[in-house]
C-alpha cells in the first residue's frame, strides 16, 4: 500500500509532464490526443481528491475546512478551463491560449496543495491511515465519473 500523499504527488508530476508535452506539440492531432489524456487525468485526480482526501482534510482542527473550500473552488476553475479548451480547435491560436490558461490555473492549485494542504495533512495523520486512504484514492480514480 502506498501513502496517499505520495500518490497525489505522483499524479501532479504526471500531469506536469503531460502539460509539457501538450505545450510542446505542434501537430493538431497530437495536441488533441494529448489534451484528451490531460483531461482524463485531471478529472480522475480531482474527483478522487474530493471523495477520499478532502473529506479527511476537512476534519483537521486548524485550517482544514478553509483549505478544502478553496481547493474545491480551484478544482471548479480547472474544470471551467478544461471546457474553455474544448471550445477551440486543436492547432489554433485560441486553443493554445486556452491551454496556457489551464496550465496556469492547475499549477497554482497544485502549488497550494503541495505547500499548504498536503504538509498540514501529513502533520495531522498517521502513515497507516494515509496508506488506507491511498488504496481508496486509487480505486476512486479508476471509478471516477469522467465526461
Ligand atoms: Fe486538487
Ligand atoms: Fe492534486
Amino acid at each position: 500500500m502506498q501513502d496517499i500523499i505520495e500518490l497525489v504527488l505522483e499524479d501532479h508530476h504526471a500531469i506536469a509532464r503531460l502539460f509539457d508535452k501538450l505545450q510542446a506539440a505542434t501537430v493538431a492531432a497530437e495536441q488533441a490526443s494529448l489534451f484528451a489524456l490531460v483531461k482524463d487525468e485531471l478529472e480522475r485526480h480531482a474527483s478522487a481528491e474530493e471523495t477520499v482526501l478532502y473529506p479527511r482534510v476537512r476534519k483537521e482542527a486548524v485550517d482544514g475546512k478553509e483549505e478544502v473550500k478553496d481547493a474545491v473552488e480551484e478544482h471548479d476553475q480547472i474544470r471551467e478551463s478544461l471546457k474553455e479548451v474544448e471550445e477551440h480547435t486543436a492547432g489554433t491560436e485560441l486553443f493554445t491560449l486556452a491551454v496556457a490558461q489551464l496550465v496556469a490555473t492547475t499549477k497554482h492549485h497544485v502549488g497550494v496543495e503541495e505547500t499548504d494542504l498536503l504538509p498540514d495533512f501529513g502533520a495531522n495523520s498517521e502513515l497507516s491511515e494515509r496508506e488506507a486512504l491511498g488504496e481508496k484514492f486509487q480505486n476512486a480514480k479508476i471509478n471516477a465519473p469522467v465526461s
